[in-house]
């Protein structure tokens, strides 16, 4: 969808580099009429783009607060039937989280940002919002045994912790175990460019 950069609210380059390729890696596991909820959407650029190449999709954006007026001046831009108002969520926040059931939880670059207690918080909560079958999608850097999987990956550790110390990439192992708490089985682990993991979950109820 050409939208002007420059009328996007938090634009991002990065979204605009990797939509593309998450989107043909998920879209295979993506059930028809599916209902999305995304955590830490940000400039929504994701929802955006997954709505107008997939109309049968309906997706609904979630931010802290901070994020939400932003969120809805580019949803407004985008003007796109299938993409709901956005809502206030953070994931720490149990009431935050909708009362109702999604098929596919979709969250980017997210992990890494938010403290660990909050990605402990992230994937108990969770359950208030799956079903049988409902995907868990996060996307993202991670460390396997400890090891980064580039130098740029350790280096942007480096500028993660200087930034905020509760950050920082995250331990494939350690959330696989939050993942099996909340009853998810790990269906796919594909490597993306730039260093990145897409992780697949289905909670099978
Ligand atoms: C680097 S941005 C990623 C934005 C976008 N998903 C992307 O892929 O570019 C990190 C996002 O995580 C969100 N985030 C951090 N902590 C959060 C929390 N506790 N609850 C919900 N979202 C959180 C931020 O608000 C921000 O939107």
């Amino acid at each position: 969808m050409n939208l002007d950069k420059d009328n996007i609210i938090n634009y991002s380059p990065s979204c605009e580099r990797n939509q593309q390729v998450i989107l043909e890696h998920l879209q295979p596991y993506i059930p028809s009429s599916a209902k999305i909820l995304e955590i830490g959407s940000y400039s929504g650029q994701h929802a955006i783009h997954f709505c107008h190449n997939q109309p049968d999709l309906t997706w609904q954006a979630s931010d802290q607060f901070q994020y939400i007026q932003g969120l809805e001046q580019n949803f407004r831009l985008a003007n796109l039937a299938n993409l709901l108002d956005p809502i206030e969520i953070n994931v720490a926040v149990a009431e935050h989280w909708p009362k109702t059931v999604f098929d596919v939880i979709y969250s980017a670059n997210t992990l890494h940002i938010m403290s660990w207690q909050h990605v402990e918080k992230m994937f108990e909560n969770i359950s208030a919002c799956i079903k049988a079958n409902t995907l868990v999608c996060i996307y993202g850097p991670f460390k396997y045994n400890a090891q980064y999987t580039s130098s740029s990956n350790e280096q942007f550790q480096q500028w993660l912790l200087a930034r905020d110390p509760l950050s920082g990439i995250r331990d494939f192992e350690a959330v696989q175990l939050l993942a099996e708490k909340a009853g998810l089985t790990l269906l796919k682990d594909i490597n993306m460019p730039a260093n990145n993991q897409l992780l697949i979950w289905q909670y099978k109820g």
